[in-house]
């Protein structure tokens, strides 16, 4: 173990003693079970999976004669592992790639598809071996739903439209007959589709006002061909804080657009030279992790307001397509791949953000992290024939009890957990009751020293002996290696106890816990 690790699992050992001997703190609340909010979007679970890296080539597709384990090319474990997440939508196949991507290189006989030089993430040849059909092979097989985004950055309105009229018509036309020719007889149903990606950036460097003209002009052209499944379509949103881009593109095509989107990334450092490491961190980056990544309330907060003075009924949602945590390169690994690992600091990142989402399902619609394999913050890492499931992972699939259920609002007192003159929530909470009438709760001690007992009631409802699971480590940097896959993995949590109709539950510092009552 490099000597710095080793000093700061010393240290973390040191405080997790001083936690154990030191009175739990406690936290109250109160599950407001009479008061049900709006319907949790099952697609704010989603998925991002770009032709960045090793995401999609080795992630996802091996190739049919791959010696990998694979169905018609596309990896069986890696299959496995995401429809145990119950993934409800996949976004492809950007990002910045989407917007220099030509969907008809990526179709008919895959040794005849014309290459092509991915400029944005490592400068590789693409070989257009996963293309249309793959894509949408590998969406049936996970059972979810298709997000597509289009070129408007570098393509024209006519291949954007021959595009879909090839995914989704049934009618005796050249694009769907080249479909059958290509050996799909039907059509697919293509339940989303983004009109271009960070067009403010990558995807043509667009002022608001430019991209909504273009918006409009491009999306007459995404023709509904399949009436019982009409498109719904995503306008390209904003950087983070940049209102300015919202209010415009409410004003000019609200009226066009199913979804806005919005990306936002949390940069330990708060820049993006002070990413930091994704593994060697000390306390302060743990910290400011958290804070930075609970802009997310702000960012939809603001947001939101701008959209609800022009749609007032919250018709359009708010499409949160690329969010999580973007650290360095792992050392010694090709920088444009975007590989990093995955910690149980992770873990937390995306428990709060679902906590925020979950607040805001009036009008968040959808969110998809970036990204599903080898990518950011992943799911999911392979080593070849290798493959991990990352802290990440394991709250996607605790958290799953919740996507589409109905949520109910949290009144909770809790402590502050701080460092220096900054302080955040220690404990972050959300429910929901599913369609069975079980309610869950969700909760999280950012605290990496103190364990909290959380007094809990419900109002409306009468809680039964609570089952649970929890995600937590020795370390903050604990996390899975292909030595040691399985380090970091939920495990019942026996911790809750339900007496007099009060629930308590001691969350161990730094945890993630799942209840059902
Ligand atoms: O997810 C990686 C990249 O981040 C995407 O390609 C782009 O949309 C964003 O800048």
């Amino acid at each position: 173990m490099p000597r710095k690790s080793l000093v700061l699992l010393l240290a973390f050992l040191l405080g997790r003693i001083a936690s154990l001997a030191a009175e739990p703190a406690s936290a109250t609340l109160v599950i407001r079970a009479d008061q049900p909010g709006a319907v949790i979007d099952r697609h704010i679970y989603g998925h991002f999976a770009e032709h960045l890296g090793r995401c999609i080539y080795e992630g996802i597709w091996v190739g049919p004669d791959s010696p990998i384990p694979n169905t018609r090319g596309i990896r069986n474990d890696v299959l496995a592992a995401l429809r145990a997440l119950h993934i409800p939508v996949l976004r492809w196949p950007g990002g910045c790639f989407a917007d220099e991507y030509h969907w008809k290189d990526g179709i008919g006989p895959r040794e005849k598809r014309p290459a092509m030089i991915n400029t944005h993430w490592g400068g590789v040849v693409e070989n257009n071996h996963f293309g249309t059909h793959e894509f949408m092979d590998l969406v049936e097989l996970l059972g979810c739903d298709a997000y597509i985004t289009g070129n408007v950055g570098s393509g024209s309105v006519q291949e954007m439209m021959e595009w879909v009229e090839y995914l989704t018509s049934d009618a005796n036309s050249p694009m769907a007959n080249l479909r059958r020719a290509n050996g799909r007889e039907r059509p697919w149903v293509v339940k989303y589709f983004g009109v271009g990606n960070e067009s403010w950036g990558c995807g043509g460097s667009m002022t608001p006002e430019f991209y909504a003209a273009n918006f409009r002009r491009y999306n007459t052209f995404v023709k509904n061909y399949d009436h019982a499944h009409p498109i719904y379509r995503i306008a390209c949103g904003a950087n983070a804080d940049d209102y300015g881009w919202t209010e415009v593109l409410m004003k000019d095509a609200a009226k066009r657009m199913n979804g806005l989107s919005l990306h936002y990334y949390t940069l330990s450092g708060g820049d993006w030279d002070k990413r930091g490491s994704a593994t060697e961190f000390t306390e302060t980056d743990w910290f400011n992790t958290l804070r930075r990544t609970l802009h997310m309330e702000e960012l939809i907060a603001r947001h939101g307001a701008i959209m609800d003075r022009y749609d007032p009924q919250k018709r359009v949602g708010l499409v949160i397509d690329e969010w999580g945590n973007w650290y360095n390169p792992e050392p010694g690994t090709n920088p444009g791949f975007l590989y990093q690992q995955n910690t149980l600091r992770d873990a937390l990142v995306a428990a709060l953000n679902f906590h925020v989402f979950q607040r805001h399902a009036d009008r968040v619609a959808m969110t998809n992290i970036a990204q599903t394999v080898n990518v950011l913050q992943a799911m999911i890492l392979t080593e070849h024939e290798k493959m991990l499931l990352t802290p990440t992972y394991h709250v996607f699939e605790m958290f799953k009890v919740h996507q589409g259920a109905t949520s109910l609002p949290v009144e909770l007192t809790t402590p502050n957990y701080g460092l220096g003159a900054e302080q955040i929530p220690a404990v972050s909470a959300s429910a929901s009751r599913d369609a069975a009438g079980h309610v869950h709760l969700s909760l999280v001690n950012t605290d990496p020293h103190t364990a909290i007992t959380v007094t809990a009631t419900m109002a409306g409802q009468t809680a039964a002996a609570p089952t649970g699971r929890i995600l937590t480590a020795a370390t903050m940097n604990a996390h899975n290696t292909f030595a040691a896959p399985d380090a970091v993995h939920p495990v019942p949590f026996t911790d809750a106890k339900l007496a007099g109709g009060r629930l308590t539950a001691t969350l161990p510092p730094m945890s993630v816990v799942i209840l059902e009552l």
